[in-house]
């Protein structure tokens, strides 16, 4: 008798065990590892997980279809909110209509859905960064670079006072590649810039597309390339392999540092602010960039995901939610003078 009431102790509390952690898992689901952004945006969330619950990433692998058969299952499992780095921000609407009918929460991050997507239901959010801001920043980077817009300085190479400039564009349709894109154009020339764009060429936010393009674009405008702009960078340590390896930089005192005075180099500048960019920015290579603050956008994840899951209110955490949907973590300029 006393056997069978341990046996039945010892089932219920495994019974327990596994509805604690079925219901205490957290999906994140990011639209691609191999995005170094993203990768470094995953961790930033999975380190500030409390310990009342876990978060459990998964790799979409660049397929909204992987996407789906993760987000099918796991709503099965009830968890109490998902976190989703769209593949395919249109997906958003199929996603939200199916989380809606078993109760089950929703954070888009990054990925920004439609705004009709998210208001087809009351508990769906989204954390990003404004695109916008982002593409004035890198504008002001440049702008400080080049000076006085009626009297460029030394880096309008032929000195006719327009800047030539190679863009590297990220993915087609993703909202920050769109914007950042004609933003960053618009700003320069409102500020009486004037910009003669050589190429426009999409890489798809890849360092490897970048050095491609890099590679095909250099021997035909190399000679006039004033400026790469990259709407991210990624692509921008792409252009600067290539821009290395055809010697457009060179370190003469193999210091391991280009010396912007005394050194050959062409000023890049990007968008994100990963570990690997602000490294190239400290020996020289990389110009500038703009932080694309995941840190903070990981805490107002987590605050916010802590709230739903212990039903409190969601206005009540540190970061403004607008319209009880939007979170948004403003954009930081990086260059080497002032940091
Ligand atoms: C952007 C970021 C890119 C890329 C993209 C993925 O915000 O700047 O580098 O990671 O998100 O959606």
């Amino acid at each position: 008798m006393r056997r069978n009431n341990i046996v039945l102790l010892l089932i219920i509390i495994a019974f327990l065990g596994g509805c604690k952690s079925k219901n205490n898992v957290v999906p994140l689901l990011i639209y691609n590892d191999a995005d170094p952004y993203m990768e470094e945006f995953r961790d930033n969330i999975l380190e500030r997980t409390p310990d009342e619950y876990s978060i459990e990433a998964y790799d979409s692998q660049n397929s909204q279809i992987i996407q789906n058969e993760f987000i099918e299952n796991l709503l099965k499992e009830e968890p109490p909110v998902m976190i989703i780095n769209p593949v395919d921000r249109l997906g958003a609407y199929t996603i939200v209509l199916k989380a809606k009918e078993v109760n089950v929460p929703v954070i888009f991050i990054n990925r920004e859905p439609l705004e009709e997507d998210l208001y087809l239901w009351d508990q769906v959010y989204y954390v990003g960064a404004p695109a916008e801001r982002s593409a004035e920043l890198q504008s002001e980077i440049i702008m400080e670079l080049f000076g006085d817009s009626n009297a460029l300085g030394v880096n309008d190479l032929n000195g006719d006072n327009i800047i030539q400039v190679i863009l590297l564009k990220g993915e087609q349709g993703h909202q920050d590649a769109e914007t950042r894109t004609e933003v960053v154009m618009n700003e320069l020339e409102t500020n009486g810039y004037e910009v003669e764009i050589l190429v426009i060429e999409i890489a798809n936010w890849k360092t490897s597309e970048g050095y491609e393009a890099m590679m095909e674009l250099l021997p035909i405008y190399g000679e006039q390339l004033e400026l790469v702009i990259s709407n991210n960078d990624a692509m921008a340590i792409g252009a600067i392999q290539a821009l290395m390896e055809l010697e457009y930089f060179q370190d003469l005192d193999n210091d391991g540092f280009i010396d912007h005075e005394t050194e050959p180099w062409i000023p890049v500048v990007g968008i994100d602010g990963i570990t690997e960019a602000l490294e190239l920015i400290t020996s020289g290579y990389l110009y500038g960039t703009v932080i694309n603050d995941s840190e903070s956008m990981a805490e107002a994840i987590i605050e916010l995901t802590t709230a739903i899951i212990n039903g409190d209110d969601v206005n009540t955490i540190s970061y403004i939610l607008i319209d009880n949907k939007y979170i948004w973590v403003d954009y930081k300029k990086y260059v080497l003078d002032e940091n």
